[in-house]
């Protein structure tokens, strides 16, 4: 497994992997591994000859007050754990790398930004597609591969690959659970042991509205979400709610509905949903 740090290097490999005729993978990450991240790894492992995984912790992403400093950073071990599952190539950029110091260029993609996480976390989503598309044009895979756990994401990337036509496929791998049902996050780390407990309440709240979405009452669901959470002690919801798994807009009649929630654990702030059409692994 090869160890690349900078634009020029991550282009010349994937050069070098082409000229041999391979095809190309990309799972970006932010470090932090665990057995989530590994598991689309493995995935793109299946689908691709050579796999690229960035580890790159992209400021644009944070906001004022977020954890950008606290974001768990342990190069040596992530790169044992990417060598593991059969990663060819990991970039592992500094900041100047990927975005020059007088960058002028954000992407937007309008609409479905701008709600759940984009109107608790304003200018995330800028933040995503904009180092997304930079590492799109940097490694240009045929594949790239992000985990339904950030199922916003997902959705505001497949929506910008469209829009601006990045000749690639995006594909989103199922949310990796705890036996507990707790979601895998690198965001976990900062949970205490009693926080740790807390934590479980988020899966705990999606299956207590899956019912009610499945029965089309959205606004039931919604309700019942929100009110398990905060059974809990110490946990603050940001939200709860029913949207089409597209659009991020209500529910369209006969279209997917996905169940997102969000609170704040302790120091952490944790997202879940369950998107009733994707299996899941734990
Ligand atoms: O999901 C993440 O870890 C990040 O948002 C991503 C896609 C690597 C962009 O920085």
């Amino acid at each position: 497994m090869k160890i690349v740090r900078t634009a020029g290097a991550i282009r010349e490999e994937v050069r070098a992997e082409r000229a041999r005729g391979s095809s190309v993978g990309l799972v970006p990450t932010m470090g932090g591994l665990h057995e989530g991240h590994l598991s689309l790894v493995r995935r793109a492992r299946e689908e691709n000859d050579v796999v690229v995984v960035s580890i790159f912790v992209n400021p644009l992403q944070f906001g004022p007050g977020e954890d950008l400093d606290a974001y768990p950073r342990d190069e040596e071990r992530d790169v044992l754990l990417l060598d593991g599952a059969g990663a060819g190539i990991v970039f592992v950029p500094p900041v100047e790398e990927v975005h020059p110091e007088d960058r002028a260029t954000t992407v937007t993609v309008g609409g479905l930004s701008e709600v759940l996480e984009g109107a608790h976390r304003p200018g995330h989503f800028d933040g995503v597609c904009t180092v997304v598309a930079k590492l799109f044009n940097l490694v240009g895979p045929e594949r790239a591969y992000f985990g339904q756990k950030d199922a916003q994401q997902a959705a505001v990337l497949k929506r910008m690959i469209e829009d601006l036509g990045f000749p690639l496929d995006l594909v989103v791998c199922p949310i990796v659970r705890e036996p507990d049902g707790l979601a895998l996050s690198s965001r976990n780390a900062y949970l205490s042991a009693s926080e740790r407990g807390q934590a479980k309440v988020l899966f705990r709240a999606l299956q207590a509205g899956r019912p009610l979405a499945e029965a089309g009452d959205y606004v039931a669901a919604e309700k019942e979400m929100l009110r398990v959470l905060r059974t809990e002690e110490g946990v603050a919801p940001d939200y709860a709610a029913a949207v089409d798994a597209d659009t991020f807009g209500p529910p369209l009649p006969g279209g997917r509905v996905l169940l997102a929630v969000a609170a704040r654990v302790g120091p952490a702030r944790l997202i879940d949903n369950i998107d009733p059409d994707m299996e899941e692994t734990s």
